[in-house]
This record gives C-alpha cells, sequence and structure tokens, in this order.
C-alpha cells in the first residue's frame, strides 16, 4: 500500500469514528423510548357508591402517556355502569369510543342506549353493538374495585 493510499485510510477511518462517535449518543437518546417498558399503572377513578343501578354514569380520567415520546395526556371518558345481573350487581367500565370510526358516544336518556353521533351507531347497556355500521361492542377497560373505590387501567378489552 503506498502512503498516500495509506493517508486516505486513515483519514478516511478517522471522520468515520468522529462521526459514530457524535451520532450514537443522538441515534441512541431518539430511539431509547421504544425499548422502554410501558407500564399500565392503575388510576383511581372516584367512588361510585353513589352511581344508580342501571344509569351510565362517565368519568373523566388522565392516563398518564405510554407512548414512547412525550406527547399531551388527552382526557378520557370511562361510562361506568351498575346492573343488576340475577340479583347480583355487576360492574361495567366501557371505552366511550365508537368501534366503528372513532366518533364519542355518549348515553342517551331517552333511547336508553349509547347513541354514535357520527353516523348513528347505537349500543346497549352493557356495550353491544346493537344498531348502525359499529362491527363490534364498546371496548371495556380493566377495573378493580377497593370497597366502593373504582380503579381503572388504560388496557382494552373486547367484550
Ligand atoms: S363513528 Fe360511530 S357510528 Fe360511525
Amino acid at each position: 500500500m503506498s502512503r498516500r493510499r495509506f493517508m486516505v485510510l486513515v483519514t478516511n477511518l478517522s471522520g468515520a469514528g468522529i462521526t459514530l462517535l457524535i451520532a450514537a449518543p443522538i441515534v441512541g437518546s431518539v430511539l431509547s423510548p421504544i425499548f422502554q417498558r410501558r407500564t399500565h399503572p392503575w388510576i383511581r377513578l372516584g367512588d361510585i357508591a353513589d352511581v344508580p343501578l342501571a344509569q351510565p354514569t362517565a368519568y373523566v380520567v388522565h392516563f398518564p402517556v405510554t407512548q414512547a415520546w412525550k406527547v399531551p395526556a388527552v382526557p378520557r371518558i370511562v361510562y361506568v355502569v351498575k346492573l343488576n345481573v340475577s340479583g347480583q350487581t355487576q360492574l361495567l367500565s366501557f371505552s366511550n369510543v365508537c368501534t366503528h370510526m372513532e366518533c364519542d358516544v355518549h348515553w342517551d336518556t331517552n333511547l336508553n342506549e349509547f347513541l354514535c353521533p357520527c353516523h348513528g351507531g347505537l349500543y346497549s347497556i352493557e356495550g353491544i353493538n346493537i344498531g348502525g355500521p359499529p362491527p363490534k361492542p364498546l371496548y371495556r377497560y380493566e377495573h378493580r374495585l377497593d370497597g366502593t373505590i373504582l380503579y381503572v387501567r388504560d388496557v382494552l378489552t373486547e367484550a
């Protein structure tokens, strides 16, 4: 190898090394959130002792951001429904996001059903899709009770 080629090779390797030293921390800080473990902590929704039977009640909850990069927490609506099933109280907690195109559904006291205003989707009090275009029931949040205090976490399940 000629001296000239050797010097070019050394210069190129030095440049590559310096570039790697500068780029590694930047690339690492950009990509590291992807590999962080995501958790879904329980969030205290509130005391549900006064939630009446068969009367869906909306609560606002702020789940901590679990996405890789920081985005503002978006408040979510959780509908809590108490039902009397064969003498036992059944508790359901629904997302208010329509399963058709993700509009916000609300409990319509005249219809006695959840109504999606976008395309007229209807859901029963159990969250079952009973009319209009929604293809699935409303999603349910995982919840747990501590006495009369309800906790939910940002994990959705299908009915
Ligand atoms: S988005 Fe709810 S019916 Fe279409």
